[in-house]
């Protein structure tokens, strides 16, 4: 496994995180199996969400599973997320949901404290001095250690931190070989025959490497919004392919190459597997000793639809 140092955050975190987010669907017993594989993998880092499941399902599930695992809290990052109300159709970051939403995480994971805490999507109707209450009432209470966001783009990071004076560690945004805007736009920059130089992150990567704000990637095998994986998908015969041909040169399986692509771009991002499957896990994390050369990280990228301008 590979370890990052998140600037002003965690420290020893694994590149590749374990996310929670199918973990409602399974037994207490078979989240325990994955805790622990992940685990052994060298998996350090769990993210939830309070969405993740009716009524925080996954938070629960987890707490549940996390004693047969013989693990104890001090040995994992636990990271969750507040903000999306599915219940109420809103997205809410009012200082009175930050506040409970937390108090409702760490109630479920039967934990005293969050190592990082995350606002999901935003909320259209934020007011960032009311972040930045809840952030120093969490922080004081010794409920959060370190706050991020998701799914934000680079003028909302700047409003926050007008306010907040906590450091905005992480910002967790989707990416995947076949969902790559984050990285595509920038290529093809004031090129009008594609509307892959339209912007529509604000340059999120590099303002983020910018300020020293981790990025995590979600759903790091999926195409579309959820749309599913492309790995062995025959929608996909090139990728899977140039997946498959890497594979077999690095004695590994298509889903740690596709890893590997994110954790061979030097902006040290995270990835957030999303797997229940402990083979499947055990596949993905040797992508953390796969070293993809320039060329190799180029050939998947072409592989996946994009062109050279
Ligand atoms: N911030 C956000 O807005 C946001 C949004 C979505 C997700 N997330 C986070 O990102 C995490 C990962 O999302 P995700 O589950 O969509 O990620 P993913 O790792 O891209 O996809 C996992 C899915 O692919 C399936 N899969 C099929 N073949 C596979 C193979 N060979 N290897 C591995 N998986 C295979 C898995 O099924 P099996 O279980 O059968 O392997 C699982 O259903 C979530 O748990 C959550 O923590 C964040």
């Amino acid at each position: 496994m590979k370890y990052y140092n998140i600037a002003n955050g965690p420290q020893h975190v694994s590149a590749i995180v374990q996310g929670c987010m199918r973990m409602p669907a399974l037994s207490g017993a078979d989240a325990a199996k994955v805790i622990r594989t992940a685990f052994d993998c060298g998996i350090n880092f769990f993210d939830h969400a309070t969405c993740y499941g009716e009524n925080g399902a996954a938070e629960t599930r987890f707490a549940e599973a996390f004693p047969l695992t013989g693990l104890q809290r001090s040995d994992i990052f636990i990271q969750s997320k507040c903000g999306i109300c599915p219940e109420r159709q809103e997205f809410d970051w009012t200082k009175e949901n930050i506040l409970a939403s937390a108090d409702d995480s760490l109630r479920r994971l039967n934990t005293d404290y969050l190592d990082t805490l995350l606002l999901h999507r935003p909320d259209l109707l934020f007011d960032p001095a009311e972040v930045a209450e809840a952030f120093d009432a969490l922080e004081k209470a010794g409920k959060v250690r370190f706050f991020g966001v998701s799914n934000l783009m680079p003028m909302q990071i700047e409003l926050l931190k007008k306010y907040v004076k906590q450091p905005l560690v992480i910002n967790q945004v989707q990416l995947s070989l076949e969902q790559s805007q984050l990285i595509d736009q920038p290529l093809y920059m004031n090129n009008k025959a594609t509307d892959m130089s339209v912007s529509r992150d604000g340059c999120a990567l590099d303002f983020c490497r910018l300020h020293d704000i981790t990025v995590q990637a979600w759903s790091p095998l999926q195409f579309g919004m959820f749309g599913g994986t492309f790995i062995d998908n025959p929608d996909f015969p090139e990728l899977n392919k140039a997946l498959g041909e890497l594979a077999e040169r690095e004695n590994v399986s298509k889903s740690a190459i596709a890893i590997a692509w994110i954790l061979r771009h030097p902006a040290n991002m995270q990835a957030i597997i999303g797997t229940m499957n402990p083979a499947h896990i055990k596949d993905i994390c040797a992508a953390a000793e796969v070293q993809l050369s320039h060329h190799d990280w180029y050939a998947l990228y072409l592989a996946s639809g994009k062109f050279l301008p």
